[in-house]
């Protein structure tokens, strides 16, 4: 499916760089970042760890189901969505269809190097975090990717090194949309926002889904 034009969302697992990078692909672009988790804690007064603690993981989806629906609806934008969030389906679909969506994909080892000693992550507060993050990836991989037009395979570069590439990829997108008959709306991206090119092998897109 073509991705829509106006809102930008990224999934991705803890530690994935969601909310670094994109608050500044939403700088950059002169939109404005909303973070789900951060929607969740002001509305519950308290953070996602101590509601998970409190209400348990089925009560944190039901509300984090709700905020993505709405969030996802009319509005234009980058969105960081918590890295459980591709475990309901209503929340695939949503981003897929309401968001031009981006997998920010890293490797277990690499997310355990980035969270080294985190203490906000109620899932990974285990004896072995790295244990939990390669089940984590074994199960959501295939869901980010059913969720995302776009995979963006990090490896290892800087923050402005992902931003490039997250912003080289929507235009990339923006592009291959006015170029179908029939395109009408204008993309989301300023003309001319990529600023340097990230080489060509490290920037990954998934083949657009099917549905
Ligand atoms: C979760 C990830 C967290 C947060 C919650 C559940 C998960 O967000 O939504 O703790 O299931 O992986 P981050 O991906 O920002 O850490």
């Amino acid at each position: 499916m073509t991705p829509p034009s106006r809102l930008v969302s990224l999934v991705a697992l803890p530690g994935g760089g969601k909310s670094t990078v994109g608050r500044q692909v939403a700088k950059r672009l002169g939109v404005d970042f909303v973070d789900s988790d951060q929607v969740i804690e002001d509305r519950m007064g308290c953070s996602v760890r101590d509601y998970f603690e409190r209400e348990g993981e089925a009560a944190f989806r039901d509300l984090e189901q709700a905020v993505i629906d709405e969030l996802t609806r009319g509005t234009s934008g980058v969105l960081a969505t918590g890295g459980g969030v591709v475990l309901r389906e209503p929340n695939r679909r949503a981003l897929h269809e309401r968001s031009t969506c981006l997998y920010l994909r890293s490797s277990p080892e690499e997310l355990m190097r980035r969270l080294r000693g985190d203490t906000r992550r109620p899932l990974l507060q285990v004896a072995n975090p790295l244990a939990r993050l390669r089940d984590l990836h074994a199960v959501r991989d295939p869901l980010y990717r059913e969720a995302a037009h776009f995979v963006i395979e990090t490896g290892r570069p800087s923050v402005p090194t992902l931003v490039n590439m997250v912003l080289m990829q929507l235009e990339m997108a923006r592009i291959g949309r006015e170029s179908q008959p029939g395109a009408s709306a204008p993309g989301p991206l300023p003309a001319g926002t990529p600023a340097a090119a990230p080489p060509a092998a490290v920037l990954a897109s998934d083949a657009p889904k099917a549905a």
